[in-house]
């Protein structure tokens, strides 16, 4: 082992028994020389080591801190596993009036979905747009419609291969977007009336696309340790006629959770033994903080039942509209389906984005941008652990840039939104992810923005309101 990792480990081994407490500050690199007589390289080695497995955290010309261990699921206390038949479901009109108050540009946008756009939108594929816009070539629509620009395919099947993912370009369609392949791959499997499998708290997408193709929704809630309840699945889908789930398990949006492989390798196999197809929403795939990417359910899939969607919209902005969905045998009548509906996605976008993942500035880009988030969420969580009153209870996990916010019991979060949105402030309230009426005390905020004056300002007056 390399003296570096030796150093390594004998701090994670600290940091993990409680001797070295969260946000302590650790011994300079000069110190640790001193202590313990290796050299400087060795010393920042260990250093860099233990930041990037989110161990440690630097802050400019103040050194290394130990960093906040995240919370385990603990999502409630009273865990009822129930299966949920969804009869009717009308949030059409709720998500839409929200996301028009939540537009205007005074509004803090603690409750917008989208990342803080300056960490995206990186100069480099500014500057390679650029570029090809000065060359009429690059505007030619037909090597570009569906399925996709061949090269982008090429590109996004080596790295589901990366992951040990055997994948061919054919299995991957380009959309506009993730939301484009998600609706495309219910729409492709599904007929109005059919029953789909949703987890109780869900990005209101998939209600929103339920609604509009006449599903019949069943939910499970979540676990309050794995995430994902795998006794709640296995009584659903023996209770009713599941034809297709719709599961994120990945940054989990609103609350953040990643579930585990094992519990992942249990999902495929109830999967195979009922003949189940899974849409697989990963669009935060990117942005785990520690270790390697988590695996989507792809990787467990045997018998191609998994659709895998994702896009770039959260790791270099949604402007560019570009996505994808692994596929498989379906491809073809995707692709049907996205000629009577958005034609294709954005060639120019194509074209760029196969300069710029293919000169590997995508790896770079994301590793800057996760280091970025991590250290904005984790500053957003020690102002609400400091400042929020006792009954309150924050969910944070590693990855991803949303904390999820449980109030006391007797607080409605819509109607905290709507008193916060007369002050100018957004926060998403739990009615927007989950239909069901007990689930009604939590609020999802957005932490990828820096620490300013303004945010602070909204943030006081967010725990303020809460206080009242
Ligand atoms: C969970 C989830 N899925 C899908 C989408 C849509 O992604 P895109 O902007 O690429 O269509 C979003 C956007 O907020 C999201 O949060």
């Amino acid at each position: 082992m390399y003296k570096s990792e030796q150093l390594a480990n004998s701090i994670k081994q600290l940091i993990e028994n409680g001797s070295l407490k969260a946000n302590e500050k650790l011994p300079s690199l000069r110190d640790q020389v001193n202590r313990s007589g290796l050299s400087l390289m060795t010393v920042l080695n260990a250093y860099q080591e233990l930041e990037s497995q989110g161990l440690i955290y630097s802050v400019e010309k103040s050194g290394y801190f130990v960093a906040e261990l995240f919370s385990p699921l603990s999502l409630s206390s009273t865990h009822n596993p129930t299966v949920s038949l969804n009869a009717k479901i009308e949030i059409n009109s709720l998500v839409f009036n929200y996301l028009k108050s939540i537009q205007p540009s005074e509004i803090v946008p603690l409750g917008s979905a989208f990342p803080n756009h300056e960490l995206l939108n990186p100069p480099k594929l500014i500057q390679i747009m650029g570029q090809l816009t000065r060359n009429k070539k690059n505007f030619e629509q037909n090597i570009n419609l569906p399925p996709g620009n061949f090269e982008l395919r090429k590109l996004i099947a080596q790295r589901y291969g990366m992951q040990g993912i055997p994948t061919q370009p054919d299995d991957i369609v380009i959309t506009s977007g993730c939301l484009d392949a998600l609706n495309l791959s219910l729409q492709a499997l599904t007929k109005a009336g059919d029953y789909i499998l949703l987890q109780e708290t869900i990005f209101y997408g998939a209600w929103q696309i339920a609604e509009r193709l006449g599903l019949k929704v069943v939910t499970i809630p979540e676990h309050p340790q794995e995430g994902f309840d795998i006794e709640a699945f296995e009584q659903a889908i023996q209770t009713y006629p599941i034809k297709v789930c719709w599961f994120m398990l990945n940054c989990h949006n609103p609350i953040g959770f990643t579930v585990s492989e094992k519990i992942k390798f249990q999902i495929a196999k109830l999967l195979h033994e009922h003949q189940i197809y899974l849409i697989e929403d990963d669009v935060y795939e990117e942005l785990f903080y520690r270790g390697t990417k988590p695996l989507s359910m792809k990787y467990f899939d045997q018998q191609n039942l998994v659709l895998h969607c994702s896009s770039f919209s959260k790791t270099l902005g949604s402007t560019f509209r570009i996505g994808w969905v692994y596929a498989g045998k379906f491809s073809e009548h995707i692709q049907h389906l996205q000629l009577m509906s958005t034609i294709s996605a954005n060639t120019l976008m194509q074209n760029a984005l196969v300069e710029f993942i293919s000169n590997h500035h995508y790896e770079k880009h994301l590793r800057v941008l996760r280091r970025n988030l991590e250290k904005n969420k984790r500053i957003f969580f020690e102002y609400f652990k400091k400042n929020l009153p006792t009954g309150c209870e924050i969910h944070n996990y590693a990855g991803g840039y949303f904390l999820w916010l449980t109030l006391p019991s007797h607080i409605s979060s819509m109607t905290l939104y709507e008193h916060l949105i007369q002050q100018n402030i957004g926060v998403a309230p739990s009615q927007l992810f989950n239909v069901q009426q007990a689930q009604k005390n939590h609020l999802r905020i957005n932490c990828s923005f820096s620490w300013t004056i303004e945010i602070e300002m909204a943030v006081k007056q967010l725990i303020a309101n809460i206080s009242d």
